[in-house]
């Protein structure tokens, strides 16, 4: 089955009116590309992105949501909000969330369903620690943080995007071998198999260091169907660098 690679790029807390000005029109110089291509961005900076990307086919979204509706939440951002913004995507679980805000599988669950309750398509972060990997536990890690979400989904599982981030690659420097990735993406592809007749269809996206001079040898992983950037995606040349590499997958 043919899955469309896809590059996001996540610009986490970085950026401001006049750099995400410059990054966006690098971009628009660099595309199009045959990868489907996103970047997921600030909160206060989605609609100026999504008015700098008008008429491009980069696509734009939030880099978390609120597991609620609407009401009390001092601080929080629905999903309802991000579509009415027109977002895309929306990063939910992303290692940083889960350690610094103590977000557990279940929350991470919750916000991957409000967002899909809303059309916004949630690109589900999972991954392990260093002294997790050491320890052997890498894939019952992955697991186990995939299964709360396939429980809370059900059916709708097929919708999401699944990124695996090994956390001890991610802004390190230190990427995972692509060979011990795609270890990583066929045991999930093996989850999702299970939960539902789509897994073929789903795209396992790889983050963590990625950069222009090691993405074509990830992305040429059978199981790897793009990349969840973070520093290099915030250079266009080296984000676009990434998509071409991505590209040469959707070609080949
Ligand atoms: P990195 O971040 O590319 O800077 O390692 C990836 C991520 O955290 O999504």
């Amino acid at each position: 089955m043919s899955r469309k690679p896809l590059v996001v790029g996540n610009w986490k807390m970085n950026g401001s009116r006049a750099a995400n000005a410059v990054l966006l029109a690098g971009l628009k110089e660099a595309g199009p590309w045959a990868a489907e291509v996103a970047v997921c961005v600030p909160f206060p900076y989605i609609a100026e992105t999504a008015l700098a990307l008008t008429g491009l086919s980069v696509a734009y979204g939030s880099q978390d949501c609120s597991a609620h509706e609407s009401g009390a939440y001092t601080g929080e951002v629905s999903s309802a909000m991000l579509a009415d913004l027109g977002c895309r995507y929306a990063i939910v679980g992303h290692s940083e969330r889960r350690a610094y805000h103590h977000e557990s599988d279940q929350l991470v669950a919750d916000k991957a369903k409000a967002a899909l309750a809303h059309g916004v398509t949630p690109i589900v972060c999972v991954g392990e620690t260093l002294a997790e990997r050491e320890a052997g536990q890498a894939e019952t890690v992955v697991r186990r943080q995939l299964a709360a979400v396939v429980h809370t989904l059900t059916h709708c599982i097929g919708e999401i995007v699944l990124a695996y981030e090994p956390v001890w690659a991610i802004g390190t420097g230190r990427t995972a071998t692509p060979a011990d990735a795609q270890a990583i993406h066929a045991v999930l592809r093996m989850q999702l198999h299970a939960a539902t007749k789509k897994g073929d269809a789903i795209r396992i996206l790889y983050g963590g260091s990625v950069k222009p001079d090691n993405a074509a040898e990830l992305f040429a992983q059978a199981d790897i169907d793009g990349g969840l950037i973070g520093g290099a995606s915030l250079k266009a040349a080296d984000f676009a660098a990434i998509c071409a590499a991505a590209n040469r997958r959707a070609a080949s």
